[in-house]
């Protein structure tokens, strides 16, 4: 009997692809529904709090202008790597991350770490031109952020987009968002979105 219903599902393709994708499914499962409820993988990191507008500003500018195709934002647990940036990256460092800025890509250096490593001054100028600090550098320019003001009213409406998604910004976050980023650039918002990179990691 055994051997015949074997048979069954040798012999008939369709089956067998369900049966495959049967058993792939629970591995998959196996691995990813208990992610979902690990406290480390999606409790934030104490002092990890949603990005404040003007850095929330600042870090659509990053994804809108790819600058994940030449930087990662995570250190992984090697140990030149975290002699080089610090602290090996946590999940939840990144639980207010949409989308998340992992990454492996690294024509630059990672950037997991880098709030802080410069002054606001020194990425003013190495934005607008990489080449007037650091004369090798194949970054390249992104000199029109400087003439780009925000707009209050999409940073509002991005701040509402997350808190539907359950992040938790309060009346006063939404309400005050314009008025954050009045009168600022993108190169303000990016500048102040790097200098927030890393704050909140683990020493060491
Ligand atoms: C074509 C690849 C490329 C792109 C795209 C790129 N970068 Fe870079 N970036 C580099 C390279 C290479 C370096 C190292 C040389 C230097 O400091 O300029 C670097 C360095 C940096 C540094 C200094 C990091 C450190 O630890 O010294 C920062 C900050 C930075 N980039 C931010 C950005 C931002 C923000 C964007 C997007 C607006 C961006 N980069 C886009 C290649 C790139």
């Amino acid at each position: 009997m055994a051997n015949h219903s074997h048979e069954k599902v040798e012999t008939n393709i369709s089956l067998m692809a369900i049966l495959i994708a049967v058993v792939i499914s629970f591995g998959g499962l196996a691995e990813i529904v208990p992610l979902m409820y690990q406290a480390e993988a999606i409790q934030p990191l104490p002092g990890v709090v949603p990005y404040p507008a003007l850095q929330l500003a600042g870090r659509d500018v990053y994804v809108r202008e790819g600058c994940y195709n030449c930087h990662s934002q995570m250190v992984r647990t090697l140990r030149f790597e975290t002699e080089r940036y610090g602290h090996y990256s946590l999940a939840g460092e990144s639980v207010y991350d949409r989308p998340f800025q992992w990454g492996s890509k690294r024509t630059g250096p990672d950037l997991a770490r880098v709030g802080g490593r410069y002054s606001d001054d020194w990425h003013r100028v190495h934005l607008s031109n990489p080449r007037d600090v650091v004369p090798e550098s194949n970054m390249p320019a992104y000199s029109w952020l400087a003439g780009s003001p925000l707009d209050g009213q999409s940073v509002t409406a991005h701040m509402r987009g997350l808190r539907a998604l359950g992040d938790p910004y309060t009346d006063a976050d939404i309400a005050g968002a314009a008025d954050a980023v009045a009168g600022k650039t993108e190169l303000d918002a990016v500048i102040a979105y790097l200098q927030g990179l890393g704050k909140h990691a683990p020493r060491g």
